[in-house]
């Protein structure tokens, strides 16, 4: 039997030709490869991957390979994946398990195919959002005799995620303890996925080390921001073609998303507004041009409102509640938990097309919400595109390296890569835009305290 589920293998074929192109804009994996293809430093590795199975993810799982890892892959949203992508990677021998508008159910099943290696257990985790380290720390935990854990789910996900737990469990017992333990270490992509491993380590519940990927510079402060700046507009458009000019856009939260959302739809011609809680970041978006309201009160007059926090009840139903007809709802950041879509669920439903539903309110409005407000730039769009994935990966990567190399040096926490490698990183993006960088003078190096090669900027800098 196929050691993958995906939608079609027949679209493989063009999976590899869009997988041929995106290698021409990922010059930071492509280095890696040369760099450290025949030394294979990933070799034993058998790293459990849950991240977006998109075209440029096709190309980190390549170069994971290409040094020596045995991968597994599932996606860590149910509607992110591009089933050509995922073909192209199955066809080339790595076990995928995923596929577009997967329901609930199957994800967690799939999260679990991924640490199903013939040897028996995956040692490293690659995670975005912290779903599949989530899956083995709290599977453990239920092994362990912490049955409350998945007695109550507060929500469609927990139940779904409580269920396979519960058959795991029946199915293998010990299994949870054995794949935690054999656990090495995990690299993870993003803001909500680094925002539960500091907590699990407060708690004391981390039970081996972790790389934060995301808090590399080179990672949040391009990703994040400049893969938004093109992403967000990118996904609105193909949900809706909607007239974005003259549009009045809310863009709840401006931190490294939110400056990139607002961004996007500022470039787009819309008129942009953000909402903030943290004062610095309220500040800077007033300096930034932008207007800085309350949802409360923009939600009648507004056309378009995307969340872009990271956390949970931003957008709630009486906002929704206000809002004119029509008008556009989505989420950029991690979780559906931004937008309270449970309580939109006895409303009147009209699905338009994949990922685009248009609900009706008691007043008779139509909201118009995407991807069921789940990240939308992934879901209606093709996430962002390849150079700035570079950037991130190369961190991916570098991070895997790291822990599987070196992890027995690591007590068990949370990590940044350190300075001259986040550096590395830039560098190896800036000769496909042709940037010429300057030369630092030594007696220049001197004056200002730094090393002639780098590393340029204290830990403190803010970038
Ligand atoms: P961040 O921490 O830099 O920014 C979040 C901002 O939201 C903060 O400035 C915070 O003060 C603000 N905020 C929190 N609660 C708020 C509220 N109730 N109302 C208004 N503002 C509020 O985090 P970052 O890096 O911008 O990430 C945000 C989310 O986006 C995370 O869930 C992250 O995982 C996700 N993400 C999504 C990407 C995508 O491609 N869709 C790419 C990168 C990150």
């Amino acid at each position: 039997m196929a050691d993958y589920i995906i939608r079609d293998i027949a679209l493989a074929d063009y999976g590899r030709k869009e997988l041929t192109i995106a290698e021409t804009e990922m010059p930071g994996l492509m280095a890696l490869r040369d760099e450290f293809g025949t030394d294979k430093p990933l070799r034993g590795a058998r790293i459990a991957g849950s991240l977006h199975m998109t075209i440029q993810t096709g190309v980190l799982i390549e170069t994971l390979v290409a040094l020596g890892a045995d991968v597994r892959w599932a996606s860590c949203n149910i509607f992110s994946t591009q089933d050509h992508a995922a073909a192209a990677i199955a066809q080339a021998g790595v076990p995928v398990f995923a596929i577009k508008g997967e329901t609930l159910a199957e994800y967690w099943a799939y999260t679990d195919r991924i640490f199903q290696f013939g040897e028996g257990t995956a040692n490293m985790i690659l995670d975005d959002g912290g779903d599949a380290t989530l899956y083995i720390l709290m599977g453990a935990r239920v092994e362990a005799g912490e049955t409350a854990l998945i007695e109550k789910p507060g929500s469609e996900e927990e139940e779904a995620l409580f269920a396979q737990i519960r058959k795991r469990l029946a199915e293998s017992p010990g299994w949870f303890t054995a794949q935690r333990d054999a656990i090495r270490g995990v690299s993870e992509e993003t803001t909500t996925g680094v925002h539960r491993l500091y907590d699990l380590h407060k708690k004391g519940l981390l039970p081996f080390p972790a790389i934060n990927v995301n808090d590399s510079v080179t990672k949040s402060k391009f990703d994040n921001k400049y893969g938004c700046k093109e992403s967000l507009v990118d996904g609105i458009r193909r949900a809706t073609d909607t007239m974005m000019a003259g549009k009045v856009a809310v863009v709840c939260g401006y931190g490294d998303v939110g400056k990139g959302s607002a961004a996007s739809l500022r470039g787009a011609g819309a008129r942009v507004k953000v909402t903030e809680v943290d004062p610095i970041c309220a500040l800077q978006a007033a300096m930034d041009g932008y207007e800085v309201v309350t949802l409360e009160d923009v939600a009648a007059s507004a056309d378009i409102f995307i969340t872009t926090t990271g956390n949970k009840d931003v957008i709630r139903i009486e906002h929704m509640r206000e809002m004119k007809d029509m008008a556009i709802v989505g989420n950029i950041g991690h979780f559906d938990n931004e937008i309270q879509v449970a309580a939109l669920r006895n409303h009147k439903w009209t699905n338009i097309k994949d990922q685009v539903d248009m609900i009706e309110m008691p007043s008779g409005a139509r909201i118009i919400l995407l991807s069921e407000g789940r990240l939308l730039n992934l879901g209606n769009a093709t996430g962002h595109p390849s150079f700035v994935m570079s950037a991130s990966f190369t961190n991916q990567v570098l991070a895997q390296i790291e822990l599987w190399t070196k992890g027995d040096e690591y007590r068990p926490g949370v990590y940044i890569l350190p300075k001259h490698l986040d550096e590395k990183v830039a560098r190896l993006h800036l000769a496909k835009i042709g940037v010429k960088l300057t030369e630092l003078r030594p007696d220049q190096a001197d004056y200002i305290g730094v090393p002639v090669q780098g590393p340029y900027k204290s830990d403190h800098y803010r970038y």
